[in-house]
């Protein structure tokens, strides 16, 4: 189908507009269909292997499931489980699981694994969340966007605050430029995308009408704002000694309730990847919490639980969009 067939998702750079949207079509149908009871498995007989080398929750499961109804096999091969990056190269691996597997999803550090992993194994590489990008993220939150806001993307406002020089940040920021969206990142400058990141979206913004804005002020970020993103403020692999210097830097870009008020539009929605430190009820969230008197971290539990988050959704979607992907790569 189309030109997606036998192709790699590493980044969104290798996507055109027309390509996500093709995928996000795609996917709107699926959970169209999954709900009527009249999806037809299109995998069949394919095995697709799951490297993780980081924990997840929404990633691997979203995979699992898509891939099982569609009617595909998979084999998870967890932190630890394989010899990849003890006795075993990136690229030795990418050899075997491509000789047994009909596609690899990977999860793990550098953007620079990804890679050499599609370059050796032969068959569709997805990025599953590296250090650097997390694309299959960013379907599921565009979708999203689709469900709650009936303008297309292009004309659709996306706040996003708190940790913007990671994988989340980064990649919003090359979808929006790719999408044509007003972005508005509210961060300290010294977490904002790199100088190369925000030239090249910057670059593309020139062809799509992107409006791409760094600011320091939570406030001026938000105003006007259709949708309010947030992350968690340490992503996996970083050490927890960086929690108290990056809490003195991102405190003022909580998203809480006044800050949802800032935006001045009553219909504004709350969006996070998760998983979310929004309260106390996790041990490394209420140790954290306690110790620097706060409830909530990127987020307060308030606007977490509100009626303006559509976090579940998102979460949802990842099943959905992952199921496009794979269908689109592989059927
Ligand atoms: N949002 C996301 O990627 O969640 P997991 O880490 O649980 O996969
Ligand atoms: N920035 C987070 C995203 C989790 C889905 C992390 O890398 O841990």
């Amino acid at each position: 189908s189309y030109n997606l067939h036998n192709r790699s998702l590493l980044s969104l750079d290798e996507l055109s507009a027309r390509d996500l949207d093709y995928l996000l079509g795609m996917a709107h149908e699926l959970k169209r269909a999954k709900a009527a009871g009249t999806e037809q498995p299109q995998l069949r007989g394919k095995n697709i292997a799951l490297l993780f080398e980081k924990a997840s929750t929404r990633t691997r499961c979203a995979f699992e499931v898509a891939a099982f109804d569609q009617g595909a096999n998979v084999s998870f091969i967890g932190p630890g489980d394989s010899q990849l990056g003890e006795k075993e190269s990136v690229k030795d691996t990418a050899r075997v699981l491509g000789r047994l597997y009909d596609a690899i999803e990977y999860r793990g550090f550098a953007q620079a694994i990804v890679k050499e992993l599609a370059e050796y194994a032969g068959v569709p590489v997805y990025n599953g969340l590296t250090n650097e990008f997390h694309p299959t993220q960013i379907l599921a939150d565009f979708m999203t966007m689709q469900e709650h806001c009936s303008r297309p993307l292009s004309e659709m406002r996306l706040a996003y605050l708190g940790d913007a020089r990671y994988n989340m940040g980064d990649t919003l920021l090359q979808g929006a430029a790719l999408m044509g969206m007003d972005l508005r990142i509210g961060a300290p400058p010294a977490l904002w995308p790199s100088h190369a990141l925000i030239q090249s979206a910057q670059n593309k913004a020139r062809d799509t009408g992107a409006r791409l804005n760094f600011c320091e002020s939570a406030i001026e970020a938000v105003r006007g704002a259709d949708f309010v993103y947030t992350d968690v403020w340490v992503s996996m692999g970083e050490p927890d000694a960086v929690w108290d210097e990056r809490i003195a830097l991102l405190r003022p870009y909580q998203v809480n309730a006044a800050l949802m008020k800032a935006t001045g539009n009553p219909a504004v929605k709350f969006m996070h990847c998760l998983p979310a430190l929004h309260d106390r009820s996790t041990r490394k969230g209420g140790e954290i919490c306690r110790k620097h008197d706060m409830d909530g971290l990127e987020v307060t539990d308030e606007v977490f639980e509100s009626p303006a988050s559509v976090v579940w959704d998102q979460a949802e979607n990842r099943l959905h969009t992952i199921k496009a992907l794979l269908v689109a790569t592989l059927a």
